[in-house]
């Protein structure tokens, strides 16, 4: 079966917003390889272990004819070098800010212990200091990423260029038909949207727009404009929505179908064909593209709404495997909600300056809501804005990775039976999911458009270990900024 659909509410797409901005093609700029982030070496790797240092500074790229934009990242000029980790390793990482000013490293999706080593809002790295952090792998290979979440700043980091790809990979995965030649046929596609002012900069205040920053020029991987030459008869594409704001609404020229192999937080059970993929704000879906019935010298357009995103030129066509995918590709346990819980119930609502979670603002110092560690509970959140002029929030929440159990009371969308972090829900409507935690600690919630999450649509909870003396977590507040 091959969907056609990008099965949310087609009357809250961001395109309805008053605000909203349509993505045009720059003009100005020539076409240009898509940039692959380097793969980030390491300070020392063996099998059980791996160390890295990871430096947050300021860098320009050429990215418009003219002058240079200035831009941060993580040990690149604008996003950062891709960061690999391996199931069951030790994890020692040096986070270093060459910064001119606070800045913290949020490991998005990734299975470790908050407040700190999660590198929320909680665990700031000072201009000119480095902190260390170490935690192990306990999960299966996924496509997760880094980015700054300094609260209220987020938005602001994460627009100057403060993101990066992080793959986890295991022994599982590494059975399975998929390509993953990085840079060749495995390639990570960073979505994300800028204004360029007329001396080709990013002014985040001058573009400032409480239901998210937007841009009309589409930049991945840093790239405008880009193409990627195509070697392979497939290519596994791992996407990650990295906007603000944006949703993408993508589908190639030729409505080609492309398989979905992975979500949020690792390989599905099954791969789900499409024509139409919708990502919302920090979701990710790993896909592959079979291009084996184009010509060399052809052309594939990825497209956003009608808008081209970026351009597949056939090479050549080398053969990485072109059968169909196994229909079974692994195993995920359903997780039980454990009997006589109370559902964790949760609110998001309002627009622009007046979002709230829960009815409240976000407070650093307050703990919104607890969980025993290891019980499963259900989580039930809903979006309170109208179907008609309302939107979509992409809510996410720290430490860990949950199932989607229902959307109304109906089935969740056919790629959503794999481990997610962030699901878009539409006005109006329940998304009910269960989750449980592995490591206690102080997890925050939010909305992921990062303005609202900036403006106040998050919450924290602390998970509880009960057989232990309850921790006295040292929570930022705005003043020890
Ligand atoms: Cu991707 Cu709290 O963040
Ligand atoms: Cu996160
Ligand atoms: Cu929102």
């Amino acid at each position: 079966q091959t969907y056609t659909d990008y099965f949310f509410d087609k009357s809250a797409f961001n395109t309805l917003d008053g605000g909203y901005i349509p993505l045009t093609v720059n003009q100005e700029a020539p076409a240009k390889p898509l940039a692959i982030p380097a793969l980030h070496p390491v300070d020392h790797e063996d099998e059980q272990s791996v160390e890295y240092t990871v430096t947050a500074r300021a860098g320009e790229v050429q990215m418009l004819p003219g002058k240079p934009t200035k831009t941060w990242g993580y040990d690149a000029n604008v996003l950062g070098q891709t960061i690999v980790f391996k199931e069951g390793q030790h994890v020692t990482i040096h986070l270093k800010n060459d910064l001119p000013e606070l800045t913290t490293f949020h490991w998005h999706g990734l299975n470790v212990p908050g407040p700190y080593v999660d590198g929320g809002c909680h665990a700031p790295v000072y201009p000119g200091e480095t902190k260390d952090i170490e935690f192990d792998v306990v999960q299966p290979a996924a496509t997760l990423w880094l980015h700054a979440h300094p609260c209220p700043e987020t938005a602001v980091q994460v627009y100057k260029g403060l993101a990066a790809m992080v793959l986890v990979q295991d022994k599982q995965e590494e059975k399975l038909p998929f390509p993953r030649h990085y840079g060749v046929d495995d390639i990570p596609v960073i979505l994300q949207d800028r204004h360029f002012n007329e001396d080709n900069q990013w002014d985040y205040q001058a573009d400032y727009d409480p239901d998210g920053v937007q841009g009309p020029t589409a930049v991945i991987n840093g790239t405008v404009n880009p193409y990627f030459d195509v070697t392979t008869r497939r290519l596994r594409l791992r996407l990650l929505d990295g906007a603000n704001r944006r949703e993408w609404r993508l589908h190639f020229s030729d409505d080609l179908e492309f398989a979905q192999i992975a979500s949020d937080g690792g390989i599905m059970p099954s791969p789900v064909y499409f024509t139409h993929l919708m990502l919302s704000c920090a979701e990710r879906a790993e896909v592959i593209v079979d291009f084996s019935k184009y010509e060399i010298g052809d052309q594939v357009v990825l497209y956003s709404d009608d808008v081209p995103l970026l351009t597949f030129r056939i090479k050549d066509k080398q053969d990485n495997g072109h059968d169909p995918l196994p229909e079974k590709l692994v195993d995920i346990p359903r997780l039980q909600p454990t009997p006589d819980l109370p559902v964790q119930e949760v609110v998001m609502s309002g627009m622009d300056e007046e979002v709230e979670m829960d009815w409240k603002k976000f407070d650093m110092q307050r703990i919104d809501r607890t969980q025993d560690l290891g019980v499963t509970q259900v989580w039930d959140v809903t979006n309170t804005n109208d179907m008609k002029g309302g939107m979509i929030h992409p809510f996410h929440i720290h430490g860990g990775q949950f199932q989607i159990i229902s959307r109304d009371g109906h089935d969740p969308y056919p790629n959503e039976y794999g481990w997610k972090d962030t699901v878009g829900v539409n006005p109006g409507e329940h998304v009910r999911f269960a989750m449980k935690f592995d490591f206690a600690g102080v997890y925050m919630y939010h909305c992921h458009i990062l303005e609202h999450e900036d403006g106040g649509m998050m919450a924290q909870i602390e998970v509880i270990d009960p057989s232990k003396p309850r921790p006295k977590y040292k929570l930022m507040d705005h003043h020890t900024l």
